[in-house]
């Protein structure tokens, strides 16, 4: 029920296809594409046409984090280029429930991304159209920051809004966190209610590069945190 996604940002860049197959096959769940665009944040990143390279290297899900701004153009061109699910941040979007619709049309599956700062208020009209809550715990832009500890009250706070909609509808919504994941806190994570977690730089920034299974022991190490009993 834990999903790993590792962030690609973080990954060797003179070598994507390979960090792709290697973290996939240490066990990671999602492969998360973060896109970023200069203008919606500070830092630019890929496009769909990395995304069209990677996919054909495997069946997991790529996961397309859009920070760009405007969505509408993007969304149509990473489901041409194979992505899974497509999240976006509302701020961003001229019209939410149209961006959202659009991602489902694509036949992909339409995530909702808030920042730090940004209240989870457009989940409650736009649930119905959501299948991934994503919480930032760093602000958007670079991979390496620090997590921010008030997100921890605001994944608890999804968590019962999405607890309550799967009582009521049978149906599950996932609550993915993104920025600043490490062994040391992904423990403290779950409890507070995620249950998908992207990691960038502890998971790229381990093991030695010539290693196909250099990512064994992190993969390995963030799965046992999230094994322990909570307490
Ligand atoms: C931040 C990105 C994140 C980031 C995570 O803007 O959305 O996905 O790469 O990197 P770490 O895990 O290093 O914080
Ligand atoms: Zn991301």
């Amino acid at each position: 029920m834990f999903f790993i996604a590792p962030s690609l940002l973080s990954a060797d860049f003179t070598r994507l296809g390979q960090e792709v197959t290697d973290v996939l096959a240490s066990g990671a769940d999602w492969v998360h594409f973060d896109v970023m665009d200069g203008h919606y944040v500070p830092n630019l990143t890929v496009g769909p046409m990395v995304c069209k390279a990677i996919r054909p290297l495997t069946r997991a899900p790529i996961d397309v984090h859009l920070m760009v701004e405007p969505v509408d153009a993007l969304i149509a061109d990473f489901a041409e280029a194979g992505a899974d699910l497509i999240s976006f941040h509302p701020e961003a979007s001229r019209h939410i429930d149209r961006s959202l619709a659009l991602i489902r049309s694509l036949n992909c599956r339409a995530g909702l991304v808030f920042n730090p700062a940004t209240p989870l208020d457009v989940l409650d009209y736009e649930i119905d159209r959501v299948d991934l809550v994503l919480l930032m715990s760093v602000n958007p832009g670079f991979g390496g920051q620090t997590f921010i500890a008030s997100t921890l009250k605001k994944l608890a706070e999804a968590r019962s809004k999405l607890d309550a909609y799967a009582r009521e509808t049978g149906r599950e919504i996932r609550l993915e966190i993104d920025g600043g994941v490490k062994v040391s806190n992904i423990a403290e994570i779950a409890r507070a209610g995620a249950d998908t977690f992207v990691a960038g730089s502890a998971v790229f920034g381990a093991g030695s590069a010539d290693d196909p299974h250099r990512y064994d022991s992190i993969i390995g190490a963030l799965r046992a945190e999230l094994a322990k009993p909570k307490i």
